[in-house]
Protein backbone atom coordinates (compact mmCIF):
# COMPACT_ATOMS: atom_id res chain seq x y z
CA UNK A 1 0.00 0.00 0.00
CA UNK A 2 1.29 3.29 -1.01
CA UNK A 3 1.51 5.50 2.12
CA UNK A 4 2.50 8.92 1.01
CA UNK A 5 2.74 11.17 -1.89
CA UNK A 6 4.36 9.55 -4.87
CA UNK A 7 5.35 12.24 -6.94
CA UNK A 8 8.64 13.62 -6.12
CA UNK A 9 9.13 16.65 -3.79
CA UNK A 10 9.85 20.59 -4.97
CA UNK A 11 7.95 23.66 -5.00
CA UNK A 12 4.88 23.70 -6.77
CA UNK A 13 3.05 26.57 -8.68
CA UNK A 14 -0.45 27.94 -8.04
CA UNK A 15 -1.82 28.91 -11.01
CA UNK A 16 -4.39 31.76 -9.86
CA UNK A 17 -8.13 31.40 -11.16
CA UNK A 18 -10.78 33.29 -10.24
CA UNK A 19 -12.11 33.82 -6.90
CA UNK A 20 -15.35 32.37 -6.25
CA UNK A 21 -17.99 31.87 -3.64
CA UNK A 22 -18.37 29.54 -0.77
CA UNK A 23 -21.53 27.45 -2.06
CA UNK A 24 -23.85 27.27 0.76
CA UNK A 25 -26.87 24.88 0.79
CA UNK A 26 -29.39 24.17 3.52
CA UNK A 27 -31.16 20.65 3.79
CA UNK A 28 -33.89 21.12 5.45
CA UNK A 29 -34.77 16.97 7.23
CA UNK A 30 -38.26 15.55 7.75
CA UNK A 31 -39.71 16.66 11.19
CA UNK A 32 -39.33 13.78 13.57
CA UNK A 33 -41.43 11.83 15.76
CA UNK A 34 -40.51 13.36 18.57
CA UNK A 35 -41.14 17.07 17.13
CA UNK A 36 -44.34 15.22 15.64
CA UNK A 37 -45.77 14.10 19.18
CA UNK A 38 -44.38 17.87 20.29
CA UNK A 39 -46.79 19.44 17.78
CA UNK A 40 -43.93 20.97 16.08
CA UNK A 41 -44.61 21.84 12.51
CA UNK A 42 -42.47 23.18 10.08
CA UNK A 43 -41.94 26.87 11.29
CA UNK A 44 -38.83 27.06 8.13
CA UNK A 45 -39.53 26.52 4.79
CA UNK A 46 -37.98 27.14 1.42
CA UNK A 47 -40.18 30.39 -0.22
CA UNK A 48 -41.43 28.44 -3.03
CA UNK A 49 -41.62 31.59 -5.14
CA UNK A 50 -38.16 32.71 -4.63
CA UNK A 51 -36.89 28.95 -3.88
CA UNK A 52 -33.29 30.15 -2.71
CA UNK A 53 -35.01 32.33 -0.05
CA UNK A 54 -35.63 30.46 3.39
CA UNK A 55 -38.68 31.99 5.18
CA UNK A 56 -39.32 32.04 8.82
CA UNK A 57 -42.67 31.92 10.41
CA UNK A 58 -44.12 34.51 13.04
CA UNK A 59 -40.26 36.10 12.65
CA UNK A 60 -40.07 39.41 14.43
CA UNK A 61 -36.67 40.03 13.22
CA UNK A 62 -37.58 40.12 9.76
CA UNK A 63 -33.79 38.85 8.76
CA UNK A 64 -33.50 38.02 5.28
CA UNK A 65 -31.64 34.20 4.65
CA UNK A 66 -30.93 33.98 0.75
CA UNK A 67 -28.50 30.81 -0.39
CA UNK A 68 -27.29 29.01 -3.38
CA UNK A 69 -29.59 25.93 -2.55
CA UNK A 70 -32.44 25.19 -0.07
CA UNK A 71 -33.62 21.70 0.12
CA UNK A 72 -36.99 21.46 1.52
CA UNK A 73 -37.84 17.87 3.91
CA UNK A 74 -38.66 16.05 0.77
CA UNK A 75 -35.44 16.11 -1.03
CA UNK A 76 -33.55 12.91 -1.76
CA UNK A 77 -29.68 12.55 -0.47
CA UNK A 78 -29.98 12.10 -4.50
CA UNK A 79 -31.00 15.13 -5.80
CA UNK A 80 -28.55 16.94 -3.12
CA UNK A 81 -25.75 15.31 -4.81
CA UNK A 82 -26.69 16.58 -8.37
CA UNK A 83 -27.22 19.50 -7.38
CA UNK A 84 -24.29 20.02 -5.57
CA UNK A 85 -21.33 17.88 -6.59
CA UNK A 86 -19.47 19.02 -9.53
CA UNK A 87 -15.50 17.20 -9.66
CA UNK A 88 -14.45 19.51 -12.69
CA UNK A 89 -12.43 21.58 -10.46
CA UNK A 90 -10.94 19.01 -8.68
CA UNK A 91 -10.05 17.03 -11.80
CA UNK A 92 -8.41 19.95 -13.41
CA UNK A 93 -6.49 20.44 -9.83
CA UNK A 94 -8.39 22.72 -7.54
CA UNK A 95 -8.65 21.16 -3.99
CA UNK A 96 -12.40 20.89 -3.07
CA UNK A 97 -14.22 20.01 0.36
CA UNK A 98 -17.97 19.47 0.64
CA UNK A 99 -18.77 19.95 4.73
CA UNK A 100 -22.19 19.29 6.49
CA UNK A 101 -22.47 21.31 9.09
CA UNK A 102 -25.52 21.70 12.19
CA UNK A 103 -26.67 20.66 15.33
CA UNK A 104 -26.96 17.17 16.55
CA UNK A 105 -29.83 15.62 15.02
CA UNK A 106 -29.97 17.47 11.99
CA UNK A 107 -29.04 15.26 9.11
CA UNK A 108 -25.50 15.74 8.73
CA UNK A 109 -24.76 12.22 8.74
CA UNK A 110 -27.59 11.63 6.70
CA UNK A 111 -26.32 13.52 4.40
CA UNK A 112 -23.17 12.71 4.17
CA UNK A 113 -22.98 9.52 4.81
CA UNK A 114 -26.82 8.12 3.88
CA UNK A 115 -29.10 6.19 6.04
CA UNK A 116 -27.23 2.86 6.50
CA UNK A 117 -29.66 1.08 4.79
CA UNK A 118 -29.34 1.21 0.96
CA UNK A 119 -29.78 5.57 0.50
CA UNK A 120 -26.03 6.72 -0.24
CA UNK A 121 -24.87 9.82 0.87
CA UNK A 122 -22.72 12.42 -0.26
CA UNK A 123 -19.38 10.55 0.12
CA UNK A 124 -19.99 7.18 -1.38
CA UNK A 125 -22.25 9.16 -4.51
CA UNK A 126 -19.16 11.80 -5.10
CA UNK A 127 -16.91 8.38 -4.49
CA UNK A 128 -18.27 6.56 -7.48
CA UNK A 129 -19.01 9.85 -9.46
CA UNK A 130 -14.90 10.39 -9.35
CA UNK A 131 -14.36 7.16 -10.42
CA UNK A 132 -16.78 7.71 -13.54
CA UNK A 133 -15.56 10.86 -14.56
CA UNK A 134 -11.75 9.76 -14.25
CA UNK A 135 -12.81 6.79 -16.73
CA UNK A 136 -14.66 9.39 -19.20
CA UNK A 137 -11.26 11.94 -19.16
CA UNK A 138 -9.35 8.13 -19.92
CA UNK A 139 -12.03 7.46 -22.90
CA UNK A 140 -12.14 11.01 -24.55
CA UNK A 141 -8.03 10.45 -24.02
CA UNK A 142 -7.91 6.99 -25.76
CA UNK A 143 -10.16 8.81 -28.52
CA UNK A 144 -7.49 12.02 -29.21
CA UNK A 145 -9.89 14.38 -27.62
CA UNK A 146 -9.40 17.12 -24.87
CA UNK A 147 -10.15 15.81 -21.41
CA UNK A 148 -11.86 18.82 -19.82
CA UNK A 149 -12.43 22.75 -20.87
CA UNK A 150 -13.54 23.42 -24.12
CA UNK A 151 -16.89 25.22 -25.28
CA UNK A 152 -18.31 28.57 -25.09
CA UNK A 153 -17.78 29.97 -21.22
CA UNK A 154 -15.32 27.25 -19.86
CA UNK A 155 -13.12 27.44 -17.01
CA UNK A 156 -9.03 27.46 -18.35
CA UNK A 157 -8.09 24.43 -19.73
CA UNK A 158 -5.93 22.00 -17.59
CA UNK A 159 -2.14 22.17 -17.68
CA UNK A 160 -1.53 18.80 -18.51
CA UNK A 161 -3.22 19.05 -22.32
CA UNK A 162 -4.36 15.61 -22.45
CA UNK A 163 -1.28 12.98 -21.72
CA UNK A 164 -1.36 12.19 -18.47
CA UNK A 165 -2.77 9.40 -16.16
CA UNK A 166 -4.66 9.54 -13.23
CA UNK A 167 -4.04 8.26 -9.36
CA UNK A 168 -6.36 8.15 -5.90
CA UNK A 169 -5.34 7.76 -2.75
CA UNK A 170 -7.43 8.00 0.23
CA UNK A 171 -7.36 8.81 3.90
CA UNK A 172 -10.19 8.87 7.16
CA UNK A 173 -9.57 11.43 10.08
CA UNK A 174 -11.42 12.39 13.14
CA UNK A 175 -10.83 15.58 15.36
CA UNK A 176 -11.67 13.88 18.63
CA UNK A 177 -10.83 15.47 21.57
CA UNK A 178 -8.08 18.43 20.86
CA UNK A 179 -6.72 15.46 18.50
CA UNK A 180 -6.91 13.94 15.35
CA UNK A 181 -6.88 10.36 14.48
CA UNK A 182 -5.65 8.65 11.48
CA UNK A 183 -9.11 5.96 11.22
CA UNK A 184 -7.09 3.63 8.49
CA UNK A 185 -4.20 3.12 10.58
CA UNK A 186 -5.29 3.49 13.84
CA UNK A 187 -2.87 5.52 15.56
CA UNK A 188 -2.69 9.59 16.51
CA UNK A 189 -1.61 11.96 13.22
CA UNK A 190 0.42 15.19 14.04
CA UNK A 191 -0.63 18.27 12.57
CA UNK A 192 2.42 20.35 11.23
CA UNK A 193 1.45 23.72 9.34
CA UNK A 194 -2.29 22.49 8.65
CA UNK A 195 -1.37 19.44 7.41
CA UNK A 196 -1.68 15.63 8.59
CA UNK A 197 1.58 14.29 8.71
CA UNK A 198 1.83 11.08 8.41
CA UNK A 199 -2.01 10.24 7.43
CA UNK A 200 -2.38 6.49 6.20
CA UNK A 201 -3.47 7.02 2.71
CA UNK A 202 -3.40 3.93 0.73
CA UNK A 203 -3.87 3.79 -3.08
CA UNK A 204 -7.30 3.06 -4.27
CA UNK A 205 -7.95 1.40 -8.03
CA UNK A 206 -12.05 2.26 -8.22
CA UNK A 207 -14.83 2.67 -5.98
CA UNK A 208 -15.59 -0.71 -4.19
CA UNK A 209 -12.02 -0.65 -2.64
CA UNK A 210 -12.58 3.34 -2.14
CA UNK A 211 -15.81 2.63 -0.33
CA UNK A 212 -14.57 -0.22 1.45
CA UNK A 213 -11.73 1.50 3.26
CA UNK A 214 -13.79 4.39 4.17
CA UNK A 215 -16.34 2.18 5.61
CA UNK A 216 -13.41 0.37 7.69
CA UNK A 217 -12.08 4.55 8.75
CA UNK A 218 -16.21 4.86 9.46
CA UNK A 219 -16.43 1.90 11.83
CA UNK A 220 -13.85 3.50 13.81
CA UNK A 221 -15.13 6.59 14.50
CA UNK A 222 -16.75 7.71 18.08
CA UNK A 223 -20.11 7.70 18.26
CA UNK A 224 -22.30 7.57 21.36
CA UNK A 225 -25.88 7.45 22.58
CA UNK A 226 -27.03 11.48 23.65
CA UNK A 227 -31.02 12.31 23.97
CA UNK A 228 -30.83 13.78 20.67
CA UNK A 229 -29.57 10.98 18.45
CA UNK A 230 -28.86 7.17 18.77
CA UNK A 231 -25.52 6.93 17.21
CA UNK A 232 -24.68 10.89 17.87
CA UNK A 233 -21.24 11.37 16.20
CA UNK A 234 -18.91 12.57 18.34
CA UNK A 235 -15.83 13.50 16.56
CA UNK A 236 -15.65 15.52 13.15
CA UNK A 237 -14.90 12.86 10.34
CA UNK A 238 -12.80 14.18 7.46
CA UNK A 239 -12.42 11.51 4.18
CA UNK A 240 -9.98 12.71 2.02
CA UNK A 241 -9.70 11.52 -1.43
CA UNK A 242 -5.84 12.89 -3.42
CA UNK A 243 -6.04 12.71 -6.93
CA UNK A 244 -2.83 12.78 -9.01
CA UNK A 245 -2.99 13.68 -12.61
CA UNK A 246 0.73 12.90 -13.23
CA UNK A 247 2.47 14.37 -16.29
CA UNK A 248 3.98 12.45 -19.24
CA UNK A 249 6.58 13.98 -21.40
CA UNK A 250 4.99 16.58 -23.84
CA UNK A 251 4.86 16.33 -27.27
CA UNK A 252 8.39 18.72 -27.82
CA UNK A 253 9.97 16.81 -25.15
CA UNK A 254 9.98 18.84 -22.40
CA UNK A 255 7.96 17.95 -19.13
CA UNK A 256 4.35 19.07 -18.93
CA UNK A 257 2.33 19.48 -15.98
CA UNK A 258 0.39 17.48 -13.64
CA UNK A 259 -1.79 18.86 -10.88
CA UNK A 260 -2.54 17.09 -7.01
CA UNK A 261 -5.58 18.15 -5.96
CA UNK A 262 -7.86 16.81 -2.92
CA UNK A 263 -11.22 16.79 -1.97
CA UNK A 264 -12.54 16.62 1.69
CA UNK A 265 -15.19 15.51 2.65
CA UNK A 266 -16.63 16.54 6.07
CA UNK A 267 -18.96 15.18 8.55
CA UNK A 268 -18.77 17.29 11.02
CA UNK A 269 -19.94 16.56 14.79
CA UNK A 270 -22.90 18.65 15.78
CA UNK A 271 -22.96 21.15 18.19
CA UNK A 272 -25.20 20.21 21.25
CA UNK A 273 -26.58 21.96 24.78
CA UNK A 274 -25.76 20.14 27.63
CA UNK A 275 -29.14 18.68 28.06
CA UNK A 276 -28.54 16.59 25.14
CA UNK A 277 -26.62 14.43 27.24
CA UNK A 278 -28.05 14.55 30.57
CA UNK A 279 -28.56 11.58 32.80
CA UNK A 280 -26.92 9.14 29.59
CA UNK A 281 -24.49 6.37 30.55
CA UNK A 282 -20.86 8.15 30.83
CA UNK A 283 -22.88 11.78 30.96
CA UNK A 284 -19.63 13.39 32.31
CA UNK A 285 -17.46 12.15 29.80
CA UNK A 286 -20.17 13.02 26.73
CA UNK A 287 -20.60 16.55 28.01
CA UNK A 288 -16.65 16.82 27.91
CA UNK A 289 -16.80 15.72 24.58
CA UNK A 290 -19.79 17.95 24.00
CA UNK A 291 -17.71 21.48 25.44
CA UNK A 292 -14.77 20.15 22.76
CA UNK A 293 -17.23 20.11 19.90
CA UNK A 294 -18.76 23.34 20.79
CA UNK A 295 -15.68 24.90 20.96
CA UNK A 296 -13.96 23.72 17.62
CA UNK A 297 -17.77 24.80 16.09
CA UNK A 298 -16.98 28.09 17.76
CA UNK A 299 -13.50 28.60 16.58
CA UNK A 300 -14.72 27.55 12.86
CA UNK A 301 -17.57 30.47 13.06
CA UNK A 302 -14.93 32.84 14.05
CA UNK A 303 -13.02 32.07 11.46
CA UNK A 304 -15.78 31.92 8.86
CA UNK A 305 -16.43 35.46 10.38
CA UNK A 306 -13.44 36.91 10.07
CA UNK A 307 -12.85 35.46 6.72
CA UNK A 308 -16.13 37.38 5.53
CA UNK A 309 -15.48 40.46 6.99
CA UNK A 310 -12.00 40.10 5.69
CA UNK A 311 -10.68 41.29 8.73
CA UNK A 312 -7.43 39.85 9.00
CA UNK A 313 -7.87 37.81 11.37
CA UNK A 314 -7.27 34.48 10.48
CA UNK A 315 -8.07 31.94 13.74
CA UNK A 316 -6.60 28.74 12.32
CA UNK A 317 -3.62 27.46 14.69
CA UNK A 318 -4.69 26.07 17.86
CA UNK A 319 -7.87 24.33 16.77
CA UNK A 320 -7.81 20.97 14.77
CA UNK A 321 -10.44 21.57 12.91
CA UNK A 322 -9.93 24.67 11.42
CA UNK A 323 -6.48 23.86 10.62
CA UNK A 324 -7.41 21.16 8.66
CA UNK A 325 -10.24 23.52 6.95
CA UNK A 326 -7.05 26.05 6.38
CA UNK A 327 -5.98 24.79 2.75
CA UNK A 328 -9.62 24.87 1.44
CA UNK A 329 -10.35 28.33 3.15
CA UNK A 330 -7.37 30.50 2.62
CA UNK A 331 -4.38 28.04 1.92
CA UNK A 332 -3.41 26.52 -1.69
CA UNK A 333 -6.88 27.82 -2.70
CA UNK A 334 -9.72 25.65 -3.23
CA UNK A 335 -13.66 25.73 -3.85
CA UNK A 336 -15.66 24.43 -1.07
CA UNK A 337 -19.59 23.75 -0.39
CA UNK A 338 -21.13 23.84 3.03
CA UNK A 339 -24.90 21.89 3.41
CA UNK A 340 -25.94 23.40 6.77
CA UNK A 341 -29.16 20.55 7.73
CA UNK A 342 -31.74 21.77 9.88
CA UNK A 343 -34.74 20.63 11.61
CA UNK A 344 -37.98 22.37 10.11
CA UNK A 345 -39.31 22.96 13.59
CA UNK A 346 -39.04 26.20 15.83
CA UNK A 347 -37.76 24.65 19.29
CA UNK A 348 -37.18 27.86 20.80
CA UNK A 349 -37.96 32.28 20.63
CA UNK A 350 -35.00 32.89 21.09
CA UNK A 351 -31.78 30.45 20.93
CA UNK A 352 -33.30 28.55 18.36
CA UNK A 353 -30.96 26.16 16.65
CA UNK A 354 -32.33 26.24 13.14
CA UNK A 355 -32.16 30.24 13.78
CA UNK A 356 -28.44 29.91 14.84
CA UNK A 357 -27.66 27.61 11.75
CA UNK A 358 -29.08 29.75 8.94
CA UNK A 359 -27.24 32.64 10.76
CA UNK A 360 -23.86 30.75 10.77
CA UNK A 361 -25.38 29.43 6.81
CA UNK A 362 -25.52 33.10 6.08
CA UNK A 363 -21.66 34.49 7.14
CA UNK A 364 -20.54 31.74 4.55
CA UNK A 365 -22.06 33.40 1.43
CA UNK A 366 -20.29 36.23 2.09
CA UNK A 367 -16.70 34.25 2.31
CA UNK A 368 -15.02 34.57 -1.18
CA UNK A 369 -12.25 31.96 -1.60
CA UNK A 370 -9.21 32.36 -3.89
CA UNK A 371 -9.35 28.73 -6.21
CA UNK A 372 -6.28 28.40 -7.79
CA UNK A 373 -5.07 25.20 -9.74
CA UNK A 374 -2.20 23.15 -7.70
CA UNK A 375 -0.23 22.52 -10.80
CA UNK A 376 2.81 20.27 -10.08
CA UNK A 377 5.78 19.90 -12.57
CA UNK A 378 7.46 16.66 -11.75
CA UNK A 379 6.66 18.04 -7.89
CA UNK A 380 3.92 17.27 -5.28
CA UNK A 381 1.61 20.51 -4.83
CA UNK A 382 2.55 23.74 -2.65
CA UNK A 383 1.17 23.25 0.76
CA UNK A 384 -1.22 25.27 2.65
CA UNK A 385 0.67 26.12 5.82
CA UNK A 386 -0.66 28.52 8.16
N1 LIG B 1 -33.25 14.13 5.01
C1 LIG B 1 -33.63 13.17 5.87
N2 LIG B 1 -34.62 12.31 5.55
C2 LIG B 1 -35.01 11.36 6.43
N3 LIG B 1 -34.48 11.19 7.65
C3 LIG B 1 -33.49 12.01 8.02
C4 LIG B 1 -33.01 13.03 7.15
N4 LIG B 1 -32.04 13.70 7.78
C5 LIG B 1 -31.91 13.10 8.98
N5 LIG B 1 -32.76 12.10 9.13
C6 LIG B 1 -32.90 11.23 10.32
O1 LIG B 1 -32.76 12.06 11.48
C7 LIG B 1 -31.93 11.44 12.45
C8 LIG B 1 -30.69 12.30 12.76
O2 LIG B 1 -29.94 12.41 11.58
P1 LIG B 1 -28.34 12.41 11.57
O3 LIG B 1 -27.92 12.50 10.15
O4 LIG B 1 -27.79 11.27 12.35
O5 LIG B 1 -28.04 13.76 12.36
P2 LIG B 1 -26.65 14.44 12.69
O6 LIG B 1 -25.56 13.71 11.97
O7 LIG B 1 -26.79 15.85 12.23
O8 LIG B 1 -26.52 14.37 14.18
C9 LIG B 1 -31.57 10.09 11.90
O9 LIG B 1 -32.48 9.13 12.40
C10 LIG B 1 -31.76 10.25 10.39
O10 LIG B 1 -32.05 9.03 9.76
MG1 LIG C 1 -23.84 12.82 12.79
Amino acid sequence: MATESILPQSPAKAAPTSGEGLKVAIRFRPLSESERQAGAYEAFRRDESCPKRVVVEDSRSGEDFVFHHVFPPTTSNEEVFNSLVDLEPLISGIHTTIFAYGVTGSGKTHTMLGDGRGDEGIVQRTVRALFEELARHSDRRAQGGSTLGGGAGARAPPPWGSALSFSVRVGVMQVYDLGVDDLLAGRPVAIKSCEAVGLLQPAVAGPEDTMALIARGVAARKTAATNKNDTSSRSHLLVRLTLEASPSPDAAGGVAAGTLSRLTLVDLAGSESAEASAGMPNQQQRQQEGAQINGSLLQLQRVFTALAERSGYRAFRGNRLTELLNESLVGAGARMTMICAASPARLARDRDPTLSTLRFARTGTRITIRARRNVVINAEVGRGGC
